[in-house]
């Protein structure tokens, strides 16, 4: 299991976040753009710090058009440096849309050195791309239907085959870098915020 739904732990800020992103939803390509959350949505900001026990160090908005999908990348400059788990949080259009992960050779660093790249250094953002002839095997997915911990060091893309743009809120914090997501549930768990029932997976 690569993700973990929260139901009912964080307060909807739907409506804001959504004219903020009002902007982007005619993008010609799958755009990331960083948003100010701590000022438009400063309840749901100290509501995502006080579950996760963690300070929060981004935040963007990602729109895949409509009837499109994001390529199939690990986040970060490799396999070892990138973030390892995100907050995902749906915003628009995201019901009938898949966050969908991959089984991919794992290479040797000239390997991934030599790769084509999605980067977007302006914003902080780095991505390994594969393409899907790299792919060894579809593993699970998740509807993003609700604020969901999505684990980002294992190839992954978004699929929109809807008619109107796919927008997420997709938080990073302090240790989105050095913990596990399977750390992460664990901690969660050990506070009392995930059900026994997702514990068990
Ligand atoms: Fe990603």
């Amino acid at each position: 299991m690569h993700f973990l739904k929260l139901p009912g732990l964080l307060p909807d800020a739907t409506d804001v976040l959504f004219e903020a992103s009002k902007q982007w939803l005619n993008a010609t390509s799958h755009v990331l753009p960083q948003i100010p959350l701590k000022d438009l949505a400063p309840e749901l900001h100290a509501a995502c710090e006080d579950l996760m026990h963690a300070k929060m160090i981004k935040s963007r908005v990602f729109v895949t058009r409509p009837f499109s999908n994001s390529g199939i990348h690990i986040d970060g400059k490799d396999w070892k440096i990138g973030t390892k788990w995100a907050l995902n949080i749906p915003i628009f259009g995201c019901v009938g849309t898949r966050f969908a992960y991959f089984e991919v050779p794992k290479e040797s660093a000239e390997a991934i050195a030599a790769r084509p790249r999605a980067d977007y250094p302006e914003i902080d953002s780095y991505a390994l791309r594969f393409e899907e002839t790299d792919v060894l095997e579809r593993l699970d997915w998740v509807e993003i239907d609700c604020p969901t911990l999505v684990q980002t060091n294992v190839a992954h893309r978004s699929e929109n085959p809807n008619a109107v743009p796919r927008v997420i809120l997709s938080c990073r914090f302090d240790r989105s870098q050095s913990t596990s997501l399977q750390t992460e549930i664990r901690l969660l768990a050990s506070r009392g915020c995930v059900a026994a029932s997702q514990r068990a997976r």
